[in-house]
């Protein structure tokens, strides 16, 4: 994306506290392994056997990424992550756990999204994104028109879109803008669909802050 058209910058900062000397020896050793190739690729070279390729954008500290790896060995999942000290933290979760099924894009998930062939991801991830919950701050959040329409472009017809928030504005927002856009539909079919978490989500130490003005509000959708 050249500088002119990049979109609003949709983070906050990318470091925090001094990252501690194993991550920090990580992010040498271990990084360029698991890195995402530079440019265009298809994420089916690098996991052919994967039976699934899944993308969780803004993993944070990688706890939930993690996991569903070591869950999933089957599955190869790709997470993007701007903040070095959550790129630190998720190596030493892959370096712990001995994962061969993840890959990481320390920077803007947009510019990945950017890099990726059409219909080659099975399943995205934004859990708790910023809120940005001043209202001159809204335009800053991650779920716009040309993210919905870039995310679309990416699933694989039947491809699901996991959202979650626990800022009520942000929650009806996407819902509004993914129900506007044609190529997805909305799975919910009672009010615990959206009330209770899914069966396969694990939280993280993020997530139990309940920094946000609701519970949160999970929104599952479908590629058509
Ligand atoms: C509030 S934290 C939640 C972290 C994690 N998902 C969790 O639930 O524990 C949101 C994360 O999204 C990241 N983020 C924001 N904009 C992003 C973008 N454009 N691409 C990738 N990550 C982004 C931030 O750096 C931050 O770490």
């Amino acid at each position: 994306m050249d500088e002119e058209h990049r979109p609003l910058r949709t983070f906050g900062r990318i470091r925090s506290r001094p990252i501690k000397p194993r991550q920090a020896a990580l992010m040498t050793t271990l990084l360029p392994q698991v890195a995402t190739p530079e440019g265009p690729f298809d994420p089916r070279t690098i996991g052919p056997e994967a039976a699934e390729v899944w993308l969780e954008i803004g993993f944070g500290g990688g706890e939930h990424m993690a996991a569903q790896a070591a869950r999933r060995p089957d599955i190869l999942i790709l997470g993007a992550e701007p903040f070095l000290n959550g790129v630190a933290s998720a190596l030493r979760h892959i370096d712990e756990a001995s994962l061969a099924n993840v890959r990481l894009h320390a920077g803007d998930a947009r510019d990945l999204m950017a890099a990726l062939p059409d219909a080659c991801l099975d399943r995205m991830f934004i859990l708790f994104p910023d809120p940005w919950p001043k209202a001159r701050h809204n335009k800053r959040r991650l779920v716009q028109p040309d993210f919905i329409d870039d995310a679309a472009r990416l699933l694989k017809p039947g491809g699901r879109l996991r959202f979650v928030t626990d800022w009520a504005d942000y929650a009806d927002q996407t819902l509004m803008l993914v129900r506007r856009a044609p190529a997805f539909d909305w799975l919910a079919m009672r009010a615990d669909d959206w009330r209770v978490p899914p069966a396969d989500h694990i939280t993280t130490r993020y997530e139990e802050k309940r920094l946000g003005d609701c519970a949160p509000i999970w929104l599952e959708f479908a590629r058509r």
